[in-house]
This record gives structure tokens, sequence and C-alpha cells, in this order.
């Protein structure tokens, strides 16, 4: 089986989707793997890495997709402007992919695979079962976001994170405030921590009270009965109600916090709108904001996703790739990932790739197959965008 990594086509995308220490990997396993020149150089891993550890260097995009039974990816299939083409396009007829794709967010790219009859997994469906986590990109993703956005706070945070006694007297610890303890928020949580902050946290879930107060962070809540809990691990919706107090906790925090954090998503995809404007207003100037729910609109009113914007003397930071910018360490721990994935269903005796439409991780994770679209909110956002 002919495993294709090509050089992601966003400039602005620095990750590849194999480092090659997986490369390295999977070749043992039986399988050939090609990468496309200069497909690691912007995560700072040359062609010669990739060959030492058994990968064939291909300069041509169009034959090395071609070729491939399977491709890994970081970004859904793209147009190659270079080429004229679409990924998508100069892929073989129904062969596999796997990347990361948010299909909701993808149409194009999800209409023309279908049209391709590519077998289209994507790593942010995967079931977030105990069996799955080796594969699961989304928290070893949301793992360097969270570490990220810290170390943006404290570089745009006009005072020191940690207390100092220093000869000139002593400067109080920053005060950080967390919007959701998911996978970023217990890292933005650790990493706030680690340099030294007073942390407080909240999210709507309440098996993190725990975590957060693991991590040497104060949980604050809302008195409810109501648990966002699903069985999923995602959290759900809950009343206007709830919502309602949680606006006063939140007001009452982000007035005296000199950073938040939000990180809150419900069922992984949609942003509730959590920070008003007022709540902005009542920051004390030079504090700051990194909403890393940015690229679901975000959690503040006032986020321009992908911009930093000054309001009331409020930086609102709202950055949209994080991984990308630690691509080498990103592209290492998303290309382990996809390896977890291949060789779970990489039969080395058959040479054969099992696509067990039973398996709940491969049914989880099918966007397209056999020129249909299987996701379900895919399916519905397709048929309402029209033809
Ligand atoms: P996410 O990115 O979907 O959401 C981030 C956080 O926002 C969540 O903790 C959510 O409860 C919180 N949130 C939603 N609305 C909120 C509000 N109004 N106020 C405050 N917080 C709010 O979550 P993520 O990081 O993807 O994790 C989801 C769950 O999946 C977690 O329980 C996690 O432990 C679990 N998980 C399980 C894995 C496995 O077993 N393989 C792997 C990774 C995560």
């Amino acid at each position: 089986m002919k495993i294709a990594v090509p050089r992601e086509i966003d400039e602005r995308e620095h990750r590849v989707a194999l480092a090659p220490e997986s490369v390295k990997k999977l070749v043992k396993a039986g399988l050939e793997v090609g990468v496309e020149a200069g497909a690691g150089q912007r995560a700072f891993l040359s062609d010669k890495e990739y060959l030492d550890a058994g990968a064939v260097i291909e300069h041509s995009a169009a034959a090395l997709l071609g070729a491939a039974d399977l491709v890994l990816k970081v970004q859904p299939p793209a147009q190659n402007s270079a080429l004229g083409e679409h990924e998508a396009d100069l892929m073989r007829q129904g062969a596999m992919l796997l990347c990361s794709m948010t299909p909701v967010r993808a149409l194009d790219s999800v209409k023309r695979l279908a049209q391709r009859r590519i077998s289209a997994l994507a790593t942010d469906l995967i079931p977030r079962t105990t069996r799955a986590q080796s594969m699961d990109t989304l928290s070893s993703m949301a793992n360097i976001a969270g570490y990220k956005a810290v170390l943006i706070a404290a570089a745009e945070l006009p005072k020191y994170f940690p207390m100092f006694m220093t000869a000139a007297g002593t400067v109080y610890a920053a005060k950080v405030f967390v919007i959701g303890a998911g996978v970023a928020g217990l890292q933005a949580i650790a990493t706030a921590k680690r340099l030294g902050a007073a942390v407080t946290a909240t999210d709507t879930r309440k098996a993190v009270a725990e975590q957060i107060h693991s991590l040497g962070a104060k949980f604050v809540g809302v008195e409810s009965a109501e648990d966002a809990q699903t069985a999923t691990g995602y959290a759900k919706e809950l009343s206007q109600e709830f919502y309602r107090k949680q606006a006063e906790l939140i007001a009452q925090q982000c007035a005296a916090n000199d950073v938040v954090i939000t990180t809150a998503l419900i069922g992984g995809t949609t942003a509730p709108k959590l920070i008003t404007e007022d709540m902005v207003r009542s920051m004390k100037p030079g504090s700051v904001i990194v909403d890393l729910a940015a690229t679901a609109g975000g959690n503040c009113t006032l986020t321009e996703p992908g911009e930093t914007v000054l309001h009331y003397g409020v930086k609102i930071c709202a950055p949209l790739n994080l991984p990308s910018s630690m691509p080498q360490h990103a592209s290492l721990l998303f290309g382990r990932n996809l390896t977890h994935f291949v060789l779970a269903f990489w039969n080395e005796k058959e040479k054969r790739f099992n696509l067990d439409l039973e398996d709940e991780i491969i049914r989880g994770a099918l966007v397209t197959h056999d020129g249909q679209v299987l996701h379900g909110p895919t399916r519905a956002a397709l048929e309402k965008s029209g033809p």
C-alpha cells in the first residue's frame, strides 16, 4: 500500500502530516511512504531526514497523489494553484484520505471527495474512546493550543506572571481565568500555574472541577442541578437560566482577573458567546483575552477571528491555528496520531488495509465513501447549501 504525504497547500499551515519518526514506523510495518519534496520544510524537517527514514521523495504533487492508496494530510484537500487542480481531483478514484477536516466547514472538499469516490476519514470525528485515544488529533493539537495561548497572554500582558520579591519591592502574581476546562483549558491552567500565575477556572461539566483542583487552580461554577456532560464527553447546551447565572459569574471574574483564556465549545464545534462588550469594558486596562474558540467564531462578542484587537484598553487575541505555530512538535504528535490509526487497521501479513465499516472508529471517522456523504451533519449542511 502506498501512502502519500503532500506539502500542505496553505502557506500559513506549517505542519506536515508525518514526521520522519512516523515514516520509519510505517515503512518498518511494510508500507511504502512517498513524501513531496519540501513537505516538512515549514516544520524544519528536511527531505534528507525523510529519505533516511525510508521515504521516497517525490517532486511532483500530481504524481504523488495520483499513485497513492492513502493520502495523509493536515488540512482538507484544497486547490493547488500552481497546478490549477484541486488535490481531491489529483487523487486516484476510490483511494483513501486521512486528515483533520471539520467537514461541516469544508463542504467544497467533501463534495469533490464524494465525486471522486474517495473514502475520506476525518481525525476530528474519531470517537473519543479509550481505544482511540492514541489517534486523537483533537487532543494532541488542543494541548498545544492551550500551552501557546498562555505564552501569548504572558507576552502581551504588561505585567509579570509570577510573584516576585525584589530589591525594588514585591510584584504580585498575575490572575488568570480560564473558561472551559477541556483538553486546551486544562493545559492552559497547567501552563499558567507553571509560570506562577494565580489561576481560576470554570466549566459547565461538573466532572472537571476535580481536575481543575488537581492542577492547583480554583474552580468556580454556577450552583445548578444542570450538568452539561453528554455520553460522548462533550458539553451540551444548557437552559437560559443557567447561562444568565453564568454571565454574572463570568462578569465578576473578568473584572477581577488580568488574563482570560477562553476555550468553551458546545458539541465540540459551536462557540457560545460568553464574554460581552460590557464585560470587556469592566476589565482592567492592560488585561488580555485569548479566545481559543475563534475558529468557531469566538467566545467573546468583540473577537475578530485571526486578529488581535484593542477595546477599552483590553487586548483580545484570537489566533486561528496555534498548533501550526509550533510545527515541529505539532507534526510529530499529529503524525503519531495518524500512524496509530493506520497501523490499527493494517494487516501486515496480508499487506492490506482493512477499511472495516463495522468498526466504530472507521464508521465514526468516515465522511465520504463509495460516492456517498456518510457524516449526517455534513450531509445536512450540503443539502442546505444547495447544488
Ligand atoms: P471542547 O473543545 O469541545 O470544549 C472545551 C470545553 O468547553 C469543554 O470542557 C466544555 O465542557 C466547555 N464548555 C462548553 N460550554 C461552556 C460554558 N458555557 N462555560 C464554560 N465551559 C464551557 O472539549 P474537549 O477539550 O475536546 O474535551 C471534551 C471532552 O472529551 C472532555 O471531557 C475530555 O475529557 C473528553 N476527552 C476524551 C478523550 C478520550 O477518552 N479519548 C480524549 C479527549 C477528550
